[in-house]
C-alpha cells in the first residue's frame, strides 16, 4: 500500500547545542531511515574542522558550503537531517522538508554544552555576543518550522513526540 508523502526529508533546525545531531541519529535509527550531518559532511569534504574553515576561509565561505550541501542533501529522499544553527538563518531548505525545530533555551544549551564542546564552535566563543545571535535566530526558526519541540528537557522524554508526529503525518 503506497501512498504519496508530503515531504521528502526530515531536517532539524535549532541553535548550537540544542541536540540536533543526538536526536537525529536516534530518530533515524528508529525510523530506518538514513542520518546525515551537514557540519560532518562539509567537515569531511574540506578536510579541515569547522572551526579551522571559519579561520582560514572565512564565515562567509562556510555559509556558502552549507547551502550547497542541503541543496545536494534535498535532491534526495528518506533522509533525517542534522544542520548548523546558522543554516536555516543563511540558506534556503528545499521546501518539501519537514523543518523540526529543537526549541531549547539559551542557558539550558550552555549548562549542557561541555568545554571541549564549546570550542567547537566559533560563534559560542564569546557568550554575550553568542546570547545576542540566540535572540536574533530565534522568531526564524519558528517561523520556518513545520513542528517545533520542546528540547529542555532530556532526549528520551521528547523522541516519541518527533517520532510520533513523523509517522501519525506520513511524512517521510
Ligand atoms: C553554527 C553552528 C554550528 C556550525 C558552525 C556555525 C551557527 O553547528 O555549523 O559552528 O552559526 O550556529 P551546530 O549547530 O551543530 O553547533
Amino acid at each position: 500500500m503506497g501512498y504519496t508523502s508530503v515531504y521528502d526529508n526530515v531536517v532539524l533546525i535549532g541553535f548550537m547545542g540544542s541536540g540536533k545531531t543526538s536526536v537525529g541519529k536516534i530518530l533515524a535509527r528508529q525510523l530506518y531511515k538514513d542520518f546525515v550531518d551537514v557540519d560532518t559532511i562539509i567537515e569531511a569534504e574540506e578536510k579541515m574542522s569547522v572551526t579551522e574553515i571559519f579561520e582560514t576561509k572565512g564565515e562567509a565561505y562556510f555559509r556558502e558550503l552549507e547551502q550547497k550541501c542541503i541543496n545536494k542533501l534535498t535532491e534526495k529522499k528518506g533522509q533525517v537531517i542534522a544542520t548548523g544553527g546558522g543554516l536555516p538563518i543563511h540558506s534556503s531548505i528545499a521546501e518539501k522538508s519537514l523543518i523540526v525545530y529543537m526549541d531549547a533555551d539559551f542557558d539550558v544549551i550552555l549548562s549542557r554544552l561541555p568545554k571541549k564542546e564549546r570550542e567547537k564552535r566559533p560563534l559560542l566563543e564569546d557568550e554575550v555576543r553568542a546570547r545576542a545571535l540566540y535572540a536574533e535566530r530565534i522568531d526564524t526558526y519558528k517561523e520556518l518550522a513545520v513542528f517545533t519541540v520542546d528540547s529542555n528537557q532530556k532526549i528520551p522524554i521528547f523522541i516519541h513526540v518527533i517520532r510520533d508526529f513523523i509517522l501519525d503525518q506520513r511524512v517521510l
